[in-house]
């Protein structure tokens, strides 16, 4: 479905959303890019990221030469899955190198970190010679950033590229959840950790190790610009759900987290923090795996609007939110779900 918002809504803004890859963050990810911002997208699986990315690739959105390297490099016939690429001579970039990383240096300024177990060719950058020059003449609008949410030096090491590729940081989406059914008598405390981990504990490292960029970046102009914050959350916890405890506490934990920056940062730097709780949204993960067929035609019978939402809903109420037409909204969660959660206790 066409945007009602101008193409050019968020251009020039440099966003970097968690779960970017797939569902709900997939489609943030590609809206962002529609209306002009730069789009860094996190996850854990690289091939997921490289599909994302091949998508906005498809989209016109285009995409950094170094990501379009790293997926096509093989060494020694093996693709580095998890390497990241990293500009900059070995004395500069000696900080983004961890404990166990291979280094490979193409030339005195193109290094890539490897933290699987593969040998250096000669020369893998044969067939890459124009490099250097793709990297000055195209502009860089979207990049895939292996990393999980649940380990903080991976939150610092995506948000510190983000800002080698792109310059800065404007807008933080966290959409990074996981998610199964469990009821509380089987779901061990370490499954219910995992969930908060990376729901909740995610978040919130997401947006600590964010901060000093975000308050330097913002959709909004003047002298006290601040950056944004958008926490993807869910309405399980309005009520209760059956087999979700671990995530209703998840999300409650986030909507928290919510409200506690927006008032802290909102006041200290400007920096709007929100929210969206979608319902259920068609073609996404959390849909397939929480509802399973036998309950999505009972659960639409008594859906106020008698239909699920879609992904794209779900990015346009992040548009809102990112762009000034939302500069009076903060702490808030959004609910995008046609009213469902309304009728929820009848479930
Ligand atoms: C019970 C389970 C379980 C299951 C994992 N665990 N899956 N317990 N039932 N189905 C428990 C394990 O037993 C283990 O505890 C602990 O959780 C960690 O499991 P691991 O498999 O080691 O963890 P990990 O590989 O890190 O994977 C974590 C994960 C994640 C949460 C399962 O991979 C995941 O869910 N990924 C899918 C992402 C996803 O579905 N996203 C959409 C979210 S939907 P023990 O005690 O055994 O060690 C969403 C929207 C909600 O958020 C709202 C919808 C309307």
């Amino acid at each position: 479905m066409e945007s009602p918002f101008k193409p050019e809504l968020l251009k020039g803004k440099v966003a970097l959303i968690t779960g970017g890859g797939s569902g709900i963050g997939l489609e943030i990810s590609t809206q962002f890019g529609r209306h002009g911002a730069a789009v860094a997208i996190m996850g854990r699986r690289r091939h997921i990221l490289d599909a994302a990315v091949a998508a906005l690739q498809s989209e016109g959105i285009q995409v950094d030469p170094f990501t379009q390297i790293l997926s096509r490099i093989r060494v020694n016939g093996i693709h580095p899955i998890r390497g990241r690429l990293v500009w900059g001579d070995l004395p500069k970039i000696k900080d983004d190198v961890d404990e166990g990383d291979k280094i490979i240096t193409f030339s005195c300024t193109i290094v890539i970190l490897c933290d699987n177990d593969f040998k250096s060719s000669p020369n893998p950058m044969i067939g890459y010679p124009s490099l250097k020059s793709g990297i000055q003449d195209h502009p860089q609008m979207a990049i895939g950033l292996e990393g999980d949410v649940r380990k903080r030096e991976d939150s610092t090491r995506v948000i510190e590229t983000t800002i080698r590729h792109f310059g800065k940081l404007d807008i933080l989406v966290n959409g990074a959840a996981g998610n199964f059914l469990a009821s509380p008598e089987d779901l061990s405390p370490n499954g219910f950790r995992t969930v908060l981990d990376i729901d909740s504990v995610g978040t919130y490292t997401m947006c600590h190790e964010a901060l000093k960029y975000l308050k330097k970046g913002g959709p909004g102009k003047g002298p006290s610009t601040g950056g944004l914050i958008l926490n993807i959350s869910a309405t399980l916890h309005y009520t209760a759900s059956w087999y979700q405890i671990h995530l209703c506490a998840a999300k409650a934990a986030v909507d928290s987290i919510t409200r506690s920056l927006a008032l802290e940062w909102g006041t200290d730097y400007n920096i709007r923090v929100n929210g969206i709780a979608p319902g259920a949204i068609e073609g996404t993960p959390g849909l397939r795996k929480l509802y399973p067929e036998e309950m999505t035609s009972k659960t639409q019978e008594y859906m106020p609007l008698f239909k699920f939402g879609e992904k794209w809903d779900i990015a346009m109420a992040a548009l809102y939110l990112a762009s000034d037409a939302g500069k009076c909204v903060n702490g808030t969660t959004m609910v995008v779900d046609g009213g469902l959660w309304l009728s929820r206790p009848r479930h």
